[in-house]
Formats: C-alpha cells, structure tokens, sequence
C-alpha cells in the first residue's frame, strides 16, 4: 500500500473541458489475470491494455505466490510457468477482493485451495456464501475458518446444474473459472451479464475452453484439459472509469470527449445523465458529453448489469446535488454502499440515508471541506463535489485511487481541474 499521508486537494470552480482517455477495466484484468493461472505450463497468456494501477501489482504477487510467472511492462502482462502451489498468503488476499477467483482457480488445477477472505472496498457486508455454495455443489468440500477458507476435491469438481441466489459478478467468475477444468458441463443460471463476464468467456475461449452463453443470464461451460497455445488477449475499456468521467464533466458543467471506450456499455448511464438535461453523442470508441451545468432532478436505481453501475452511485449522489428538486438514489447491488454520505453533508449538501435509499435536495453551493474517502468510488465522488465546491477541499485516501484507476489526479488536471497530491 502506499503512503496513506498524501492527501489530494482540488479548488473547485473549474469545468471539465478537453480529451481524455479511458484504460483497461480493473475489474476484466483482474479476473483475466485469474485465468490466465489455468493455462498450460509450457504456455504464456499475454493480456494487452492492462492499467497500471496497485490492485494488478497485488494480483500478480498473488500469481507469482501459485509458482506463476509475470511480467509487466507497457501495459503488457505476460503469465507463464505451471500452477504449483494451492496456497495463497492470508494478507495478501485480504487486500483484494479479486483474490477469490484464486479459490475457484486452484480447485480447478490443483483440486486444493487454501487462501484468506478477501478484502477490498468495505462497502458494506460482502460474503462470499454463493462461491461456496455453489462449489460445494461441484463436489468441494470445505472449511471456512478464522478469516481462511481451505477447499478439498480429491477426484476432481464435477460439472453441475446450478443457479445463482443473486447474479453476483464474482461468484460468476469464480465458479466459470472452477468449471473450465471440471468433469462435464456446468449450467449457470440467473448468473451474473457484465461485460467482464463476456471478457473472461472471450479469454478461456482463446485458451480453449468451450463456453456460451456469456453475456446472457444462463452460461454453459465444457470443462477441458488445458491446450498448448499461446494466447493474447486485449482486455476490454474500463466501463466504470468511463462513467466517472461522463458524470465528473456533466457535474462541473464542462465539455469533454471521453477516448478509447465501449460507450453502449454506459447504455444506462447515458440515458440517466441525458434525462438530466446533458448532453451526449458517441460513436463506436468515443463519447462527445456536453453539460451546461443545469440538472434536473434523478431518480436511478443501480443493479446488476445492464442496470446502471452500484460502482457509479456516490458519483450520481454529486451530480444530484447540483440538481433543482430532490433527486433520490437506490442502489440494490450494495445496499450499504453510502460511507460516504456523511462526508458530503460535511460540505453542506441535504442528503437524507435511509436502507438502500439516499434523498439528495439541491443546493446552491458547497463549501470546501477536510473529508476521508473510505474506498476508491466514495473517494471518487469526494474529489468531485469538491470540483464543484468553494475554496479547497483535501480528501484523504489516495491509496484507494491508486487501487482503480491510472493517473486519476493527472486526468482531472488535464481536463482543467485545480489539484494536487501532497
Ligand atoms: C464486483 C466488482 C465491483 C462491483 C460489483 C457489482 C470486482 C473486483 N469487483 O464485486 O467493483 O461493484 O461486482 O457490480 O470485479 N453477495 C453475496 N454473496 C456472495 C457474493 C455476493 O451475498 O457470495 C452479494 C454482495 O454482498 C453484494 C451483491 O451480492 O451485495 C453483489 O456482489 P458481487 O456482484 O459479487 O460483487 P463483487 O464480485 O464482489
């Protein structure tokens, strides 16, 4: 982790307003990178458009941790060498919640996996109870212990009919990556249909895994013994990093156009900013976002994909405070997901939590303020409202991102925005 004492501090009054460009999703690269553990171990997997944020840095020690070998360089990773070891260092699982895939992936390879809980965003309760079940129906057995989960097969998973509690994205993952080596075929319903789904499909396809239905709420999966051949893969553009920055422009009234991203994976998103009165037209990488700074009132609900993303709800919440009226905001995906609410009342904003619901009444203005941003997407919409605010506003936890995004605070700035880290 990095130094926790550099704090960022924006002056707010400017608008958003030139290029920038979009990398490739964290949440694709880290499950890609999962993936990649399962191919043969006379075979590299190179996976392209690789952001060079902490989280990947963490997901390759874990990798290095199995007796795989990485490299990066010019967002280029190359994972070769053989799966050796079905034991990963509690603390680093516990500093991601991507290390989970690792359960799925050792007890494909190694029918054994012993790793910590993972960690993460504390965004509320985040329990790993579909993972589990859902193995187990596989055929593993397990103990779940004093923060470890130790898994056992002895003769292998087994391919199964399954369905889904609620389509969760990592339980998705874990499971997909657990079937490509089991016996037989796995059927996922209610799964989860994020475009990282898709992504992950496009890559155990490559590695010779037989899969359908990605992208949809029911996934087939053909378990096969590893093929020797090489793979590259390019990892799809950030959707949420995208979203950031759509909603970061509409909300200081700026005129950018957002480079290098799959605008219909923002397909809700762009319905909600424009209901709000702003501007948008995008072709197949692009979106051109104009926003003259007056918003109508939302009223959004995240869910699971393809609803609007549960990760771009505390930014919303910022937009909804430049809003006339009173905007209301709910999200089913991480019902406690407002950490940061307390935070922007801080600055003057009328936000009202109750359960799953945040009320947002408009104000006029907000005052800079000292704020703590307890994960990357409240820390996000911290550093917004404070592009919006009077005077300076320092938020506390640059850590955080450092964990999602490349260069967040050098994008800002190169759209106009007064800020610095220090
Ligand atoms: C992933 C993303 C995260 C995003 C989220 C929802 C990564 C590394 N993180 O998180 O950025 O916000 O999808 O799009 O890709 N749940 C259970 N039991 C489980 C699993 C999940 O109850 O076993 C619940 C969670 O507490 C949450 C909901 O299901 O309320 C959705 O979680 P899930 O889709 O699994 O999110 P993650 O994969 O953790």
């Amino acid at each position: 982790m990095q130094n926790d004492n550099r704090h960022i501090f924006v002056r707010g009054g400017k608008r958003l307003s030139g290029e920038v460009y979009i990398e490739g999703s964290k949440n694709s690269t880290l499950v890609c990178m999962a993936a990649a553990a399962l191919a043969d171990k006379d075979t590299t997997v190179t996976l392209n458009n690789v952001p060079d944020i902490s989280d990947v840095g963490v997901m390759a020690d874990l990798l290095r941790a199995l007796g795989k070998t990485v490299t990066y360089e010019d967002e280029t990773l190359k994972i070769s060498g053989e799966l050796k070891y079905a034991e990963l260092p509690r603390e680093l699982c516990g500093s991601i919640r991507g290390s989970t895939y690792f359960l799925g992936v050792m007890m494909a390879g190694l029918n054994h996996a012993y790793l910590g809980l993972p960690g993460g965003d504390r965004i509320g309760d985040r329990p790993i109870d579909i993972h589990l079940d859902n193995l187990e129906m596989m055929g593993m057995k397990y103990k779940l212990e004093g923060g470890v989960v130790e898994g056992t097969a002895p003769n292998g998973l087994k391919g199964m009919d399954l369905f889904l509690r609620f389509p969760s994205v990592g339980a998705t993952c874990n499971i997909i990556l657990a079937a490509s080596r089991a016996k037989g075929k796995t059927t996922i319903s209610n799964c989860a249909k994020e475009p990282e789904i898709v992504d992950l499909a496009n890559l155990l396809t490559k590695m010779g895994v037989k899969i359908t239905g990605a992208g949809s709420d029911k996934i087939t999966i053909y378990g096969s013994a590893p093929v020797k051949q090489d793979v590259v893969h390019d990892v799809i553009s950030d959707r949420i990093e995208t979203g950031v920055f759509l909603t970061a422009v509409a909300i200081t009234g700026g005129d950018a156009v957002i480079k290098n991203c799959i605008p219909t994976h923002n397909n809700p998103l762009i319905q909600t900013l424009t209901r709000a009165g702003v501007f948008i037209e995008y072709n197949d990488n692009e979106i051109h976002v104009v926003s003259t700074g007056v918003i109508s009132a939302l009223k959004v609900t995240t869910m699971p994909y393809p609803g609007v993303a549960t990760d771009l709800q505390p930014l919303l919440t910022v937009l909804a405070i430049k809003a006339d009226g009173e905007s209301s905001i709910t999200d089913l995906v991480f019902p406690e997901r407002f950490s940061y609410i307390y935070e922007l009342s801080k600055m003057g904003a009328k936000v009202e939590h109750n359960g799953n619901t945040v009320k947002i009444k408009g104000v006029k203005k907000l005052d800079g303020s000292k704020l703590v941003g307890s994960d990357i997407r409240a820390a996000t919409a911290l550093i917004c409202a404070g592009l919006i605010a009077d005077g300076t506003t320092e938020v506390e936890g640059m850590h955080h991102i450092e964990r999602g995004y490349k260069n967040f605070v050098e994008k800002l700035k190169g759209l106009g925005a007064e800020i610095m880290v220090k």
